[in-house]
């Protein structure tokens, strides 16, 4: 018997193959997909999600082997990160193959490519390459500039109007397990360059590499995901750097288990360490929406590892 997830997937593989968008679940955040070859449905991407076209989108593989046909080649530092980290959430930036569309590209001479961890996302990836397709633009399946979703119901939220009138999917894989993008890393220059943090770290790399991570330089390709406003709730985000706790009957409140909790404030996430924390900000940036809330108070990691994921993350959503 055919489980009812590889029927919705198969479906889902078909309309894809046909020009039509679908949201599908990643491991990091759900992705508003399209076939990266078919200039109609990637422009629609860009509609749907209200995105300045000039923005770059990342391709998704279903492995390495995939992923090399999108370079023109890679150094050999790359692919120990691709061996190790892969699939996984980590995208690749490095020089384009010729063929590459500019719609995907924004322009630039790099594309970035990842290849996701989520078993549906995976299935999907598998399916399509049996009708011809071999990779899939998605951008995180949120409105430009607005918090990304880790459930199907928080792309629904921002897309679903758009999609349903467009007879367009959206793929139910339950809750993105880690909760923030991928690591953008750029391969192009003699050090890897972190253009975006997420769950793959700094120090990962590193070990990985064997090379140190350099410093963005200012010619680095952009990610509109580094813009000083970026993953915004509707509420005021407000980032606290004391243990002091402000009283405000309008307030949500997100830090972390073993930091001073506010009574006062509505409780929205109560993160037991880094990784849950990760796993559930977006969705409690978005319930302080839900509830109306006016202001939502932020305890801010500290320390290294997926620490600086989130502070940047919380970051952007507080400008
Ligand atoms: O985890 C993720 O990466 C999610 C899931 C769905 O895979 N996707 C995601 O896509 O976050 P998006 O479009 O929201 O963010 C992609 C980022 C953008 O900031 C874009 O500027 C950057 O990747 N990017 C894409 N191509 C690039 C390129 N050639 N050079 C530099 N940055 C690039
Ligand atoms: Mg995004």
């Amino acid at each position: 018997m055919t489980s009812l997830i590889t029927t919705e997937v198969t479906r889902a593989a078909k309309s894809l193959a046909a020009g039509h968008l679908c949201a599908i679940p990643t491991e990091t955040v759900y992705g508003l997909a399209a076939d990266a070859t078919n200039v109609a449905a990637i422009n629609r991407v860009y509609v749907a999600k209200g995105r300045p076209t000039d923005h770059p989108l990342i391709v998704h593989v279903v492995d390495f082997a995939e992923a090399k046909n999108w370079f023109a080649q890679l150094p050999t530092w790359a692919e120990d990160l691709a061996t190790k980290f892969w699939p996984g959430p980590m995208t690749l930036v490095g020089f384009k193959a010729a063929n590459v569309l500019s719609e995907v590209t924004g322009g630039q001479d790099t594309v970035a490519v990842r290849v996701p961890a989520h078993p549906v996302a995976q299935e999907l990836l598998v399916e399509l390459k049996t009708l011809g397709v071999h990779g899939l633009v998605a951008p995180s399946a949120n409105k430009f500039g607005h918090v990304s979703p880790t459930s199907a119901q928080h792309v629904n939220k921002d897309l679903g109007e758009y999609l349903t009138a467009h007879q367009d999917l959206i793929l139910d894989g339950q809750q993105s397990e880690v909760g923030l993008e991928s690591t953008i890393i750029l391969v192009t220059e003699s050090n890897p360059v972190i253009l975006r943090p997420g769950a793959i770290t700094k120090a990962d790399i590193e070990l990985a590499t064997g090379l140190s991570v350099n410093e963005v330089s200012p010619t680095a390709p952009k990610v509109s995901g580094s813009l000083a406003a970026h993953y915004s709730p509707a509420a005021k985000v407000v980032l606290l750097t004391s243990t002091e706790i402000p009283t405000d009957p309008n307030g949500g409140f997100i830090g972390l288990a073993n930091l001073k909790v506010a009574k006062e404030l509505t409780t929205l996430l109560v993160a037991k360490d880094l990784v849950e924390y990760a796993t559930n900000l977006y969705q409690a940036l978005r319930l302080g929406d839900e509830k109306g809330l006016a202001t939502i108070y932020v305890q801010v990691p500290e320390g290294d590892g997926l620490a600086v994921a989130i502070r940047d993350r919380l970051t952007r959503a507080a400008n």
